[in-house]
């Protein structure tokens, strides 16, 4: 057999220690399919006398990661440390510039630096690839960046965070909220100690720009995805919409037209008959639109040792059969310099709660604030009293334009009649 492909790995954590695993177990297969073998010549993490369930005598231990590129014999780095910047980053930059393939799970780094390590990895002639940094296990990057080549995407969007997933599955089965629920996952270990990245939305909007990139071929844009979390998602949400024949979940929508590119994470409510609304606990989903190979979806395990270092390992593979190309699908500068979307122009239906007082003519202040703001209410359900004392009002808009919305909503800020924060949840028609 010719030559085996040398990788060096730094993390060694949840993903590193199943990549290991996974060429331990699978590795005369993966010889056979990728026309040679993958070698492990060196590793790193932090702590070298931490237990990791693999014996790891066998393989070259260097304690300053920065070392694998600069004493190894690597073909190719894999980083699964994270983190958008830092030793991370430092060593994607040092090993593209050493002429070494760079594979990642980063989707954190990818989504701020992405553009910038892609014309590094141009520059040298060099791979760099992190299918396992959207949806974990789910080949959604090979499947936009080669099985839909062709296409011209008209959108893509999906459940891209199985911790949120989780947790508003949960809600929605046991009727309970949010807190009780985030507490639970937190026990059984679906989420993080600290879970802002993954409830607040950013680990989804992460995720989210570097799809927008490999289906539109614009230039990566995080910082224009609008984003928020299911934090304020009450359990009388989700039986309000499971009452109008909708789920709730924690949706990336990307979209690029004459406008410009259109990027949000936001919870939404989901009919009954999508898809979407059938992905339940920690699944991912990913559903693109082509011109001409129609709706695609892509379902699996968004995390986990064993599906990440399955994506990690196929990227390695592809560099070990000399198969792979730009990292977005097209050549760094042939990304286009897409402007963010003015999302006011958007039109959609929505679902507005409001906890208002339990007095007289609350309901025609927010009716009168809609109908000033030029917006249509297609339903509207009102709930008996909670501890509080206060009412929930949920409202479903027909079909207008979202600034309509947003200026209905600025009418009632302040009012005396709310008793808390507004929600606004879009709805995936
Ligand atoms: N876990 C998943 O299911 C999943 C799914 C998709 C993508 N990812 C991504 O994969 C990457 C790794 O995630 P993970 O869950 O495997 O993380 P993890 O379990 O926390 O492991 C991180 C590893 O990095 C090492 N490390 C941390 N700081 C370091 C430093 N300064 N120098 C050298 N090594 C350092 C740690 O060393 P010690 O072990 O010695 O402390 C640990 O081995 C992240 O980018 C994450 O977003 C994870």
């Amino acid at each position: 057999m010719t030559e085996p492909l040398r990788v060096a790995i730094a993390g060694l954590g949840t993903v590193g220690a199943g990549v290991i695993r996974l060429i331990e177990t699978n590795g005369e297969l993966i010889a056979r399919r990728a026309g040679r073998p993958i070698e492990i010549v060196a590793v790193s993490a932090r702590d070298r006398s931490r237990d990791r369930g693999i014996d790891l005598s066998r393989y070259h231990w260097v304690d300053d990661t920065a070392a694998l590129v600069t004493t190894g014999e690597a073909d190719v780095v894999v980083e699964l440390i994270g983190g958008s910047d830092g030793p991370a980053l430092t060593l994607a930059r040092s090993a593209l510039a050493a002429g070494k393939g760079f594979v990642t799970a980063n989707k954190a780094m990818i989504a701020h630096h992405g553009l910038e390590l892609a014309e590094a990895a141009e520059a040298k002639g060099v791979a760099l690839k992190f299918e396992a940094a959207v949806a974990g296990g789910i080949p959604v990057i090979k499947g936009l960046r080669d099985g839909a080549a062709a296409n011209a995407i008209a959108h893509v969007y999906g459940i891209l965070n199985g911790t949120c997933n989780f947790i508003l599955s949960k809600m929605e089965a046991e009727g309970r909220d949010f807190a009780e629920v985030l507490a639970e996952a937190q026990a059984l270990g679906f989420a993080e100690a600290d879970p802002s990245f993954d409830i607040d939305g950013v680990d989804a909007a992460h995720k989210l720009s570097i799809l927008a990139s490999l289906a539109f071929g614009t230039a990566p844009a995080f910082g224009d995805v609008r984003i928020s979390g299911i934090r304020h998602v009450l359990a009388a949400d989700i039986a309000e919409a499971a009452a109008l024949g909708y789920r709730v979940r924690l949706v990336g929508v990307a979209e690029a037209d004459a406008h410009g590119l259109f990027q949000r994470v936001h919870a939404h409510l989901v009919p009954q008959d999508h898809p979407l609304a059938h992905v339940t606990g920690a699944t991912n989903a990913v559903v693109a639109e082509g011109n001409f190979v129609g709706r695609l979806l892509f379902q699996g395990a968004g995390a986990g040792e064993g599906p990440t270092a399955s994506a990690v390992v196929a990227d390695l593979i592809d560099i070990a059969r000399g198969e792979f190309g730009p990292a977005y699908a097209m050549p760094a500068g042939a990304l286009a310099a897409s402007g963010a979307a003015d999302s006011g122009e958007r039109r959609g239906r929505a679902y507005l709660r409001f906890a208002v007082a339990d007095r007289v003519g609350v309901l025609a202040e927010i009716a009168a604030a809609m109908r000033d703001a030029g917006v249509s209410i297609e339903s509207l359900i009102q709930r008996g009293a909670s501890a509080d004392g206060s009412v929930l009002v949920a409202i479903v808009t027909h079909e207008g334009p979202e600034r309509c919305v947003a200026a209905a909503l600025e009418r009632l800020r302040g009012s005396q009649s709310l008793t808390g924060e507004p929600m606004w949840m879009h709805i995936l028609d």
